[in-house]
């Protein structure tokens, strides 16, 4: 499909103002996006468990001007108060939207929107928060031209969140979704994430996140920053390919439920991602002692217990715990007996596996 497609047509209604909201879950990459070209096209594919319990809501409020204006205008609130600091961002993924949302100037718009974890808990909104918006902006257009499709609607809003950020594009639909270009899956495209086309076996259905805040902090690397990294990495080639290949990989897994397979993959992809950083120039180590001890106790678990529990990263020090619902009975106390413990003041986050963004 050609980024044309997504070029709007001339729209057939005439909306003088109007408020929509959109809730849009968080995303885990078992699969990594790790690198990308300009205009935000990734340089590998990346597949996702949708998330549920991680989401941002943004009410979208728009008003027309009386004269389309120079300029984009809007007010932007966050948890109820007016965030002057977030505007540069969204200015910037306006500007970028901009040639495929011809009523951008057209309107004044009021942005409220509210996460539904803590600002500080070091999880990255911007999957959730660039999706709630594209959405927003996405019923604003059906409105102006109401013969859209919902197929059309969501790949559209896919493609704009992901100009926001990369994985933004993954959080539109659930509960696994393929981001970029592979060559045995099926309509997958760098311009949007589809949701995987192929079978999956019934225990990855309500599969576990718990998301352990091992440190709260401010991000020590942008994703601008991180994805550069892998310009003239000395490892970038192989690690684009080892990404095809573990895509390939894990659709015969996802079939069969294999979960050693799926562990090893997992895991592997996680290590590999912060390898990554660790091999970059500038270097960066995101994990914190307490990331390397809760690694090494699910391990440990995983061996005595015969559980399928596993871990992944996100490019940070906290852990997400994956884990199958027919297991939770014995891995869940393991988590607050005694990993809990190495959270910052004890924080974690129950999620789990979920179907993608609803219109409030
Ligand atoms: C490590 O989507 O945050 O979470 O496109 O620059 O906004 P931008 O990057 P972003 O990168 C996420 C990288 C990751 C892996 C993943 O989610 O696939």
């Amino acid at each position: 499909m050609e980024i044309t497609t997504f070029l709007p047509q001339a729209y057939t209604e005439n909306i003088d103002n109007g408020t929509v909201t959109w809730k849009s879950p968080s995303n885990i990459a078992l699969i990594k996006y790790w690198g990308k070209k300009e205009d935000q096209i990734p340089q590998n594919p990346s597949i996702s468990f949708t998330l549920d319990a991680c989401a941002t809501t943004t009410k979208l409020s728009y008003k027309k001007h009386a004269e389309k204006n120079d300029d984009f205008s809007f007010d932007l609130f966050f948890e109820g108060k007016q965030k002057d600091d977030f505007k540069p961002k969204i200015n910037t993924f306006l500007k970028r939207v901009e040639s495929y949302l011809l009523f951008l100037k057209d309107y004044h718009f009021t942005i409220e929107t509210s996460n539904s974890f803590p600002h500080s808990s070091g999880i990255a909104s911007s999957a959730s928060g660039m999706s709630a918006l594209a959405l927003c902006l996405m019923s604003l257009e059906k409105e102006l031209n109401p013969t859209m499709t919902d197929e059309f609607f969501n790949q559209k809003a896919s493609f704009l969140a992901r100009l926001g950020s990369g994985s933004a594009s993954r959080s539109i639909e659930g509960d696994l979704i393929v981001w970029g270009t592979h060559e045995d899956t099926i309509g997958s495209s760098d311009l949007f994430g589809i949701k995987y086309p192929y079978k999956v076996h019934e225990v990855f259905k309500n599969y576990h996140d718990t998301i352990l805040l091992v440190d709260k902090g401010e991000k020590q690397v942008s994703s601008t920053v991180g994805h550069n990294l892998m310009h003239n990495h000395p490892f970038a080639e192989q690690r684009f390919a080892q990404a095809h290949k573990n895509l390939t990989k894990i659709q015969s897994v996802l079939a069969d439920g294999d979960l050693d397979e799926f562990i090893a993959i997992v895991e592997s992809e996680a290590l590999t991602l912060h390898a990554m950083m660790m091999t970059s120039m500038p270097y960066f180590i995101l994990m914190k002692p307490n990331t390397l001890e809760i690694i090494n106790r699910i391990w440990k678990f995983r061996q005595e217990s015969g559980t399928h529990i596993c871990f992944t990263l996100d490019a940070g020090a906290n852990v997400h715990i994956l884990y199958p619902e027919n297991e939770k009975d014995e891995i869940y106390p393991f988590i607050q007996e005694e990993l809990v413990k190495f959270c910052q003041n004890g924080h974690h986050i129950c999620d789990r596996i979920g179907f993608g963004a609803k219109k409030a």
